[in-house]
């Protein structure tokens, strides 16, 4: 995709990441991905942002088509995670910048991730304007969405946030702004980067949110650095975050689990049956056919999360392993928890998931569900009764949180 205009003299100059499926390591994208920079083109020049190094040489063939490389006077770093700031060397060498701002703590991470002694590095404060002629900028740190060196710059002249991870989606396509696509689809894509990039740091978006009304900026249009450009959903964005932060538990329940001979599966579809007989919502993931990233984007939301595996030589299987792992990491709030597993013998499954569930911070109202063997047609009544039992208790907690 060649470079756009998203507002007279500010270029969209990123780049199409189409296959993309594994983000950053651990998340899946099925639409792959846009790593967004910009470049407002005013008395002095500047550079927002870079793309992955990947994509380095495509990148400066983007900017090439829009201005000289060597005339851009200034690059912005609003974060310095290498999707961004990866492509930063190639970039410095080529145009060499007079400028290089970032935050405090972006000033340490480039220099500690580059060699970057000689490079015109500056810090810009929170709150700080620079002028670029016609136009200025405005920073406000961000810290935590999604490192602690982020922050967004405003170009209030043009109504114009740039964001960096803040409001991204991992969709990859022709289009820029976010008018082709319906807001169901596009909010899917945004609580799905949430729920797996900025979830654990839920707590800080209502104070950034809070910290950007406070300075008075008046936002027409967010450029986030993944994904489409928000100009007709930017309310709908920002109160989708303000959603997304507040994790309040809707009459939903999340059931994962592995299995070895289907006895653990047949209790996780016992469980389903149960909750869904008392109007609760499930989502039932065998893991092994589901990526944990798929999970945690119903899980931010869920009111419980009940979590299986068959005893496996006194432990847990490695795909449940994983999933709690990389659960108890993105620090969800407002859970009910129940586990449950078969065994045949020792039987330490639902043990070691409760106390897995405890550290996360899930409250289990129910002790966990444990059949030894198959369950059989009596057992299956008993599992079936302990989730109509648990469906009352997550009916108490949406009650508590006034949710739906
Ligand atoms: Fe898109 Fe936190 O990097």
């Amino acid at each position: 995709m060649g470079p756009q205009e998203i507002k007279p003299g500010v270029w969209w100059v990123g780049v199409v990441d189409w296959n993309l499926r594994n983000f950053h390591g651990y998340s899946q994208t099925y639409q792959g991905t846009t790593y967004n920079a910009y470049l407002v083109l005013d008395d002095t020049i500047t550079l927002f942002d870079t793309v992955s190094w990947k994509y380095r040489e495509e990148f400066m063939c983007q900017v090439a088509q829009v201005v000289e490389p060597e005339k851009i006077d200034q690059i912005v770093i609003n974060h310095a995670e290498p999707d961004h700031a990866g492509s930063l060397p190639y970039v410095v060498d080529r145009i060499r910048p007079q400028k290089i701002y970032s935050s405090r703590v972006g000033d340490k991470f480039i220099r500690g991730r580059f060699s970057s002694q000689e490079w015109p590095l500056e810090v810009v404060e929170n709150g700080q304007t620079i002028s670029l002629g016609k136009r200025t900028v405005q920073f406000a740190e961000t810290r935590m969405l999604h490192w602690p060196d982020s922050m967004v710059s405003f170009i209030p002249e043009e109504k114009l946030l740039i964001s960096q991870d803040a409001f991204g989606q991992n969709i990859a396509s022709s289009e820029r702004f976010d008018d082709w696509i319906s807001w169901p689809e596009l909010k899917k894509e945004m609580a799905h980067y949430f729920a797996n990039i900025i979830l654990p740091y839920s707590a800080r978006v209502p104070k950034a949110l809070e910290a950007i009304q406070a300075l008075g900026w008046d936002i027409e249009m967010i450029a986030p650095d993944h994904g489409l450009i928000l100009k007709e959903h930017v309310g709908d964005a920002v109160a989708a975050y303000q959603e997304f932060a507040a994790q309040k538990p809707e009459k939903k329940a999340v059931v994962f689990y592995d299995t070895m001979w289907e006895s653990t599966e047949k209790i996780a579809e016992a469980l389903a049956s149960g909750l869904t007989s008392q109007g609760i919502s499930v989502k039932l993931y065998h893991l092994k056919s589901w990526h944990h990233s798929d999970v945690m984007a119903q899980v931010w939301n869920a009111a419980a999360v009940l979590v299986g595996s068959p005893t496996h030589n006194n432990n847990v299987m490695p795909l449940v392993a994983d999933m709690l792992t990389y659960m108890q990491g993105l620090r969800p709030k407002n859970k009910l928890g129940l586990a449950f597993g078969s065994y045949g013998w020792s039987g330490e499954s639902p043990g070691i998931i409760s106390r897995w569930l405890d550290e996360i911070g899930a409250e289990q109202p129910l002790d966990p569900v444990k059949v030894q063997h198959v369950p059989g047609h009596e057992k299956y009544r008993e599992i079936v009764n302990t989730a109509e039992n648990l469906a009352r208790h997550i009916e108490d907690q949406v009650r508590q949180f006034g949710s739906k």
